[in-house]
């Protein structure tokens, strides 16, 4: 058997997704789960970008232990020197420089000739091996590069010193068949090849990207890079828990396994979901709410004889679990942590503290705490971003026959009260313009969306918003028993990224 190594790309690929913006907050829990999934590598962010995206893979690589931390870099030497200054603090960590290598982004997008490309390419290498040993050089759209030139552009930076070599379809065009044959192809026409990690990175425009992956494992490829559920530019990457699911269940053909702990799936499946305001499709493979579920009474007979008649994958294999409620309103602390402990979550003192208040405020709210429910308290008590405002209270006014009137009090963060009312086309309407108003902020709301945490009368509402100011658009959520509130809260939140965000130039890859 094969060892697979797995380069998550979550939190740099994956956060490019269109209306996609995480908290430095965000991205460290993000992190620490893939870590506790078991990836090898993460990249954390592109550190030239802003200096926002700077910081943050500064925290993910102070914090995370095990997994290398990676940063992008363009092939120049400022972006180089702000990745190594990004991760000089990781226990692990690599410098990942990329270049277009295609004839399409030679001359429409560098306007640059095939020798310039490979010296730009060698001169990155080079400077980037001054930081650190591991670095991973990327062909960008290596898939509509002529093979020759790109087996030149491979051996040349393997002579500079990559130590991984990255092969992207970064536009989702190749068919299995095609791109592995690539990896053969390398093979045979650079030796050095053999030396070093190959590594298959691919979108999914065609809904190939879990295909392609799999033929460039089985062509040879020791390295797959993805992201959780599948995120990502455009229709997004290959879903990492996919290939990995692909991986396990068919053994017998691919010989290959991967070092994930494939029980932390569904939670950082979850996980991402919430954090991104991408909710996962119902029928989405492994990770989707349907994935195990049988509707026709033959299936579900055959699976109540015998699982394997229609099931190939045991949902426990991945994670999840039935929804236990172990946990309400007489449930002390010491249970509380206990709890917290068991989902993962490795907590100070103070933050448990902080998280039992909103636990018990939740139990005179609702009767029965589920796992689910305290995974959505946790991450919006725990994990949210710099709070400039914060909700004190709303109330409505509301009749099918009246326009809803809201109020709003909030409190800034140095201590100002801001009561605002504002009438609206629907309640939530009226809360987000009392909101505007308080805050003084433009926005606008391009996306809202309920969604329930769990069932029954009393269940945890979720609300996501994404908001744009200009060129920053952001995603926020909010949860509550009510859903009023919890678009309030949603909202707010998403206000307080705008405010965190601003004033950062952006650039992506
Ligand atoms: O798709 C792509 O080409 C990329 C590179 C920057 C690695 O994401
Ligand atoms: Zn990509």
């Amino acid at each position: 058997m094969r060892t697979i190594e797995i380069f998550d790309t979550t939190l740099r690929d994956g956060e490019q997704s269109p209306g996609v913006n995480l908290s430095t907050s965000e991205k460290i829990e993000i992190a620490l789960q893939l870590e506790r999934l078991g990836v090898t590598r993460m990249e954390a962010g592109f550190a030239a970008a802003s200096p926002g995206d700077l910081k943050s893979v500064q925290e993910i690589a102070r914090r995370v232990k095990h997994a290398s931390v990676v940063s992008l870099a363009r092939s120049t030497m400022s972006d180089i020197d702000k990745a190594y200054e990004a991760l000089k603090v990781a226990q692990n960590a690599c410098i990942h420089v990329f270049i277009a290598t295609s004839p399409i982004h030679r001359e429409h997008k560098l306007r640059m000739s095939k020798e310039q490309v490979i010296e730009r390419a060698v001169e990155a290498v080079k400077y980037a091996k001054k930081y650190m040993h591991e670095v991973e050089f990327s062909a960008e759209d290596a898939g509509r590069t002529e093979i020759a030139y790109l087996a030149e552009v491979v051996d040349a930076v393997i002579k500079a010193g990559a130590t991984i070599i990255n092969i992207p379809d970064t536009v989702g065009y190749m068919t299995p068949l095609e791109y592995g044959n690539i990896f053969r192809e390398l093979k045979l026409r650079v030796p050095a090849v053999s030396n070093i990690k190959l590594s298959c990175h691919c979108h999914d425009d065609l809904g190939m990207a879990v295909a392609n992956s799999l033929a460039a494992i089985e062509a040879g490829a020791t390295q797959v890079e993805g992201t959780i559920n599948g995120i990502g530019e455009r229709a997004g990457n290959a879903a990492l828990e996919e290939v990995a699911l692909a991986l396990a269940t068919r053994k017998d053909i691919y010989q290959a396994i991967t070092p994930l702990n494939l029980k932390e799936i569904a939670r950082t499946s979850q996980l991402v979901s919430r954090l991104t305001g991408m909710i996962v499709p119902g029928n989405k493979a492994v990770v989707g709410a349907n994935a195990y579920a049988h509707e026709s009474g033959i299936h579900q007979d055959g699976v109540l004889k015998e699982a394997t008649t229609y099931e190939i994958i045991n949902p426990e294999t991945v994670g999840f679990k039935s929804n236990r409620i172990v946990l309400g309103k007489h449930s002390g602390r010491h249970a509380f942590k206990e709890k917290l402990a068991e989902l993962g979550y490795q907590l100070e003192a103070e933050q448990i503290d902080e998280a039992f208040v909103a636990f018990k405020a939740l139990c005179d709210r609702k009767k029965d705490v589920s796992d689910d429910d305290l995974l959505a308290l946790i991450d919006v008590k725990l994990f949210a971003a710099q709070q400039t405002y914060s909700l004190e209270s709303v109330q409505l006014s509301y009749g099918n026959h009246s326009t809803p009137t809201a109020s709003v009090h909030l409190v800034k963060n140095d201590g100002e009260v801001l009561t605002e009312a504002a009438i609206g086309n629907g309640s939530v309407d009226s809360i987000y313009k009392a909101i505007d108003r308080a805050t003084g902020e433009e926005v606008t709301l391009t996306d809202y969306k309920i969604v329930s945490v769990t069932h029954g009368k009393d269940a945890l509402g979720e609300v996501y918003v994404r908001l744009q100011q200009g060129s920053i658009n952001v995603q926020g959520r909010g949860v509550s028993t009510d859903v009023l509130e919890a678009s309030a809260l949603a909202y707010i939140r998403a206000i307080n990224k705008i405010i965190e965000l601003r004033g950062q130039t952006l650039v992506t890859s």
